[in-house]
């Protein structure tokens, strides 16, 4: 079955042509918006929305193209429901509703974090269910025990800032711009990770909840009184603050599959992208008995194929979302 998606909980515009029983992607086209917001030094809701209004057809006529289908060939449309940015969610979901009325389709609202918890299994190694998954991005940190394609358990999540959150702030105060991730990772490449000894919160002993603020002070504390950082200085912060967080991220995922006695562990959303966590995490899986899957970077950021992945899952378990159906800012995933 050929299922259309749409993702645009965000700031990305993003469609997708994923033939799901095969778990083959055919397109998977992103619009993205950070010249918009850039400027701003982070996401500003009301420009996400009207971007997507403008980008959201395009961007689905762009996915059917590269599949080498049209409508006709679609037997699902999926769309991200939330949680997300009301005003972004709402113009991907009205889209994939109406097109789904029109050509009388199923249409099917999807959990972001869901598509984020499946996006491995669209890499021809999947992993086989159960396992532990790690899921770190913009709005999100969290760790998840995923039993089957439509059930998940938090094991615990962040308290206060998410991983990616943490790092487009401490970008922001060294004035390094936005998204703050990639350009801290780039700076830590020529620093110290052992310059600054920052706070690591563990928070309590066996918990998988995380928290990043007072790693976020922390730096704040030691910058200087006036003016920025030097150079140096500059990537010694980004590399330490870099090393902190990644080992907190590290060290409880691992906890929590060897708690789920688990043999694979997932990593997914947008910090995924960042290399130390990479490597590190393959390294201390390795030292741990753990198979680690690391998806496409691709599949890791906001994108439709793993929304389509995710909604075929839940039509398949009898979900369908009427044309009155709204959307969600926050909710558990169940
Ligand atoms: O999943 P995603 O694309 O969307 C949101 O949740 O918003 O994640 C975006 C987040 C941003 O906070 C960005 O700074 C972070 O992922 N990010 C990174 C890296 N690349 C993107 N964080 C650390 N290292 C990176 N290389």
């Amino acid at each position: 079955m050929l299922v259309l998606a749409l993702e645009s909980s965000c700031d990305d515009t993003a469609a997708a042509v994923v033939d799901a029983v095969e778990r083959r992607v055919l397109s998977n086209c992103i619009s993205g918006q950070n010249d918009i917001h850039t400027p701003f030094g982070g996401i500003v809701p009301e420009l996400a929305s009207r971007r997507h209004i403008e980008m959201v057809q395009a961007v689905a006529e762009a996915a059917l193209q590269q599949a080498g289908c049209t409508l006709a060939d679609i037997g699902l449309v999926a769309a991200t429901q939330g949680p997300g940015l009301v005003g972004s969610l709402l113009v991907g979901f009205t889209f994939a509703k109406a097109v789904a009325l029109a050509r009388n389709l199923p249409c099917v609202g999807v959990n972001h974090l869901a598509g984020h918890l499946l996006a491995c299994l669209l890499e021809a190694e999947a992993p086989d269910f159960p396992y532990t998954a790690l899921l770190v991005s913009g709005g999100n940190t969290a760790l998840f025990r995923v039993d089957s394609p439509t059930r998940f358990v938090c094991m615990g999540r962040t308290r206060d800032d998410a991983a990616g959150e943490a790092f487009d702030k401490v970008a922001k105060m060294l004035g390094l711009g936005y998204p703050g991730g990639p350009l801290i990772a780039r700076q830590a490449e020529q620093g110290n990770p052992a310059a600054f000894r920052f706070p690591r919160s563990w928070l309590d002993r066996d918990a998988f909840d995380f928290s990043f603020s007072g790693l976020k002070t922390a730096v704040r504390k030691v910058l200087p009184q006036t003016g920025r950082p030097d150079a140096a200085m500059t990537a010694d912060l980004c590399a330490s603050f870099q090393e902190a967080v990644v080992e907190v991220l590290v060290e409880k995922s691992i906890a929590a599959a060897h708690k789920n006695s688990h043999q694979q562990m997932v990593l997914g959303g947008g910090v995924a992208a960042n290399q130390r966590l990479r490597t590190h995490l393959q390294a201390r899986g390795l030292e741990e008995g753990l198979r680690v899957f690391l998806p496409a970077l691709q599949f890791c950021t906001d994108n439709a194929a793993m929304i389509a992945l995710a909604g075929f899952y839940a039509f398949q378990t009898g979900c369908q979302s009427g044309p009155n159906e709204d959307v969600y800012s926050r909710a558990a995933l169940h």
